[in-house]
């Protein structure tokens, strides 16, 4: 009887608390519909106040000075209330004074919106984007994203340009530093750990800004490596490999889209309606702004699809942009474009009501200023520098370590410090390196010496400047490392040599550095590379020949400390690979997930997919990195070997730190459909997990493959997922089979 009662009660309290939850759902919704519509109110009735020069001036996003101050041309602008936003323009300060003009002398008092390239950091530099997806740790690049927002929105930020999301194949092309690498898969989690860290779910708030996924789309596929250049590829390409970075970025919520400098098979993307009109509002729901890359109106003249500024602008307009960024073309000729019904009123408005939802989304009208005292607190605190550490000897790649030559002994009593980017600050930071400052970074010198203190003698030689085309200083070089017990020695690219505008046809370590890495070898005295680079590098002879290479990107302004740390084995190396280091620039573009030929490789077989001259296995492959530590990947379970086209696969291994120190390992999930209506990847990566253990643990992980995500586009265009039987790798790097096991999806 008593039971009886209690099971009453407890049914009773459970329908309470699901009637309470849904009742604090129902009100959420209702809040949130109500301030919806709210907001639409208030544009509405800003819309009708506006003349069309206001509304063109909302459309206008025009450039402040690198330093971070606005024009003297923007002030008087904003009290016309023709200027909607800025770029570059930052500081409390600086944001603040133009700010007050717009919000308190202007006419309709709209607030200006203040945008800047947030890439890596805002003010502590963390490692840039390529280096920092080489740690495969989705929380900790939020969480670096979301330091950047806090940083940023304390000196009067709204909006980064950023995520890059652009997947990227060509190691030639020079922005591969800012994106995520070559893969779809890792590159879509990726996008939205990002947004995330910048937005969070409401980036009202004091430590967020506005995110921008850029630059739809397949900008990172530009033809021969050569930044701006055309690209030319199926519909089919673009939805599987290229967009789906951008649709994670949606589904995070990401608040604008920015358009490519490059024409997709012919058509400019700041001209391209099926990327905005189509993809983005119709198939993704989105009503993210969109804004155009730098002067990329104007650009729509030389691409030869605009006859004058007048039609570059109506393009741009039609095709569904809504913010210029630069040029002027929609402020200059808007009016007697409408006056020519060459542009509709309703398209400048919907355009309008984009940059006035943002404003009021991001709580301006509520909150326009920003607060110099929380600016002075929040820019490169303690908190934010420790966790740059971290993140930096997390996205450290070990390449090669031979009879472990690393970690370096703390015992040691003299070291030398050798290559031009050891010592120089500027190069820590990496570029687009937001507002940080070379003065407030560590280099690699500074690095070692504060990790040993009084206990060695640590000396530094640069060899050469950045260059390296001279090598009258490589002598003094070798003397010292002749006369040190250990070398660490530096090289790699300067920072200008990636990012925009810097393609290059030859990958290998600039100017005269393999003759110095050559020298420091032929002393016998033991050494390890550190590299530094935004790019893949060809590096041949240094994976044969040298004993241990550290790849360290541009880590940030605690690049050196954390360099230490792993050098000397306070941190254990745990990146992998984003994307694949080719032997060769002949081999590119060369990814793992490439599509089997007829003729796949025969060694014996000439008429098989091959080279004369060169292996066709890249140096290093995609999801490749060492530790000091080893693992094991073992017991391979499949959940069940059948599973429907809407079912779910659990994958098991157990995962075993083999060696004497704690570290940590990325196991990787890779997929074959083995036949399909079309030729699919010889593997696709699916899932992963990080794992960190004790010297010693072993742990069983699990990973869940969901059969909607084993699908593809077909011919026409549309996701499908077929039934049949497919292959499944698990392993630590994507050359790694070592355990295999296949499952069926059935009909
Ligand atoms: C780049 C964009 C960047 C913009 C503003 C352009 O040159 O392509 O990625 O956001 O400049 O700085």
């Amino acid at each position: 009887m008593r039971l009886a009662v209690k099971r009453h009660i407890s049914f009773i309290l459970v329908c309470l608390f699901f009637f309470n939850t849904s009742l604090l759902f129902a009100q959420r919704n209702v809040r949130f519909a109500a301030q919806t519509s709210s907001i639409e109110r208030k544009i509405d009735s800003l819309l009708a106040k506006m003349t069309l020069a206001e509304k063109l001036g909302q459309l206008q996003q025009l450039d402040g000075e690198a330093s971070g101050k606005y024009r003297p041309e923007h002030l008087e602008l904003a009290r016309n209330g023709l200027l909607g936003s800025t770029l570059n323009v930052r500081g409390a300060e600086q944001s603040n004074e133009l700010q007050k003009i717009a919000v308190e002398q202007s006419r309709l008092k709209i607030p200006m919106l203040f945008a800047f390239d947030v890439i890596h950091g805002y003010r502590t530099m963390f490692p840039i984007p390529l280096g920092e997806s080489a740690s495969w740790d989705l929380a900790s690049i939020e969480k670096s994203a979301h330091i950047a927002a806090t940083e940023a929105r304390s000196a009067g930020v709204h909006w980064t340009f950023a995520p890059m999301v652009d997947i990227a194949r060509d190691p030639r092309w020079g922005r591969i530093a800012e994106g995520a690498g070559e893969d779809t898969f890792l590159g879509s989690q990726i996008a939205f750990a990002r947004v995330r860290g910048f937005q969070g779910t409401d980036f009202s708030q004091s430590d967020r800004v506005m995110a921008c996924a850029k630059h739809f789309a397949a900008y990172g596929a530009a033809e021969a490596g050569r930044d701006y250049n055309t690209t030319d590829m199926s519909e089919r390409t673009l939805r599987e490999i290229y967009f789906p970075p951008f649709k994670a970025a949606v589904d995070a919520g990401v608040g604008s889209f920015m358009t490519s400098f490059n024409s997709i098979s012919g058509v400019p993307s700041t001209a391209n309606p099926f990327l905005w009109k189509q993809i983005l509002r119709d198939e993704w729901k989105s009503d993210a702004l969109v804004v155009t890359d730098y002067t990329a109106v104007m650009e729509l003249m030389k691409h030869g699809v605009a006859l004058d500024e007048a039609d570059a602008a109506r393009l741009a307009l039609n095709a569904g942009i809504d913010i210029e960024m630069v040029s002027r073309f929609v402020n200059k000729h808007g009016e007697q474009l409408v006056q020519n019904k060459k542009l509709s009123m309703a398209t400048i408005d919907n355009a309008v009501r984009e940059v006035l939802r943002t404003k009021f989304k991001l709580g301006l009208f509520e909150k326009p200023y920003a607060d110099a005292n929380r600016e002075r607190a929040m820019l490169l605190n303690a908190e934010h520098r420790k966790f740059a550490r971290q993140s930096a000897n997390e996205s450290f790649v070990l390449l090669k370590n031979e009879r472990e030559t690393l970690p370096i002994k703390k015992s040691i009593k003299e070291i030398a410090v050798v290559g031009f980017l050891a010592g120089d600050q500027r190069n820590m930071n990496g570029n687009w390196a937001g507002d940080g400052r070379e003065q407030d970074a560590v280099t690699v010198f500074e690095g070692v010496k504060n990790k040993l203190g009084n206990s060695a003698k640590v000396k530094f030689a640069s060899g050469c400047d950045a260059k390296c085309e001279d090598a009258s200083g490589f002598d003094e070089a070798v003397k010292l490392a002749q006369n040190s017990d250990f070398t660490i020695l530096t090289v790699g690219e300067d920072i200008d040599m990636s990012a925009e505008a810097s393609s290059r046809t030859d990958i290998g370590l600039p100017g005269k550095q393999l003759e110095l890495v050559k020298r420091i070898h032929q002393t016998g005295k033991s050494y390890a590379v550190v590299l530094m680079n935004g790019r893949p590098l060809t590096i041949n002879w240094l994976a044969e020949n040298s004993p241990a290479i550290l790849e360290t990107w541009f880590a940030g302004t605690e690049a050196g400390n954390a360099i230490a740390d792993t050098l000397f084995g306070d941190a254990n190396p745990s990146g992998k690979l984003p994307i694949t280091f080719p032997r060769s620039v002949g081999q590119i573009p060369i990814y793992y997930n490439a599509l089997p030929t007829g003729r796949p490789f025969e060694a014996e077989n000439k008429y098989t997919s091959k080279y004369l001259d060169s292996p066709n296995t890249p140096l290093y492959p995609f999801g490749y990195g060492l530790s000091y530590t080893t693992f094991k990947v073992s017991n391979l379970q499949l959940s069940q070997s059948k599973i429907s086209k809407t079912g779910e696969l659990k994958v098991s291994v157990d995962v075993e730190n083999t060696g004497k120190r704690a570290g940590a390992e990325v196991v990787q999930v890779y997929v074959r459909d083995f036949v399909a209506s079309l030729s699919r990847p010889v593997k696709e990566l699916k899932a992963f997990q990080r794992v960190s253990l004790k010297a010693g643990e072993k742990r069983k992980i699990e990973l869940v493959l969901k059969a909607k995500d084993l699908g593809f586009y077909n011919t026409a265009n549309q996701y499908v997922v077929e039934a049949g039987e497919f292959g499944l790798t698990v392993g630590t790097s994507s050359n790694d089979d070592g355990l295999k096991d296949t499952f069926t999806i059935v009909k």
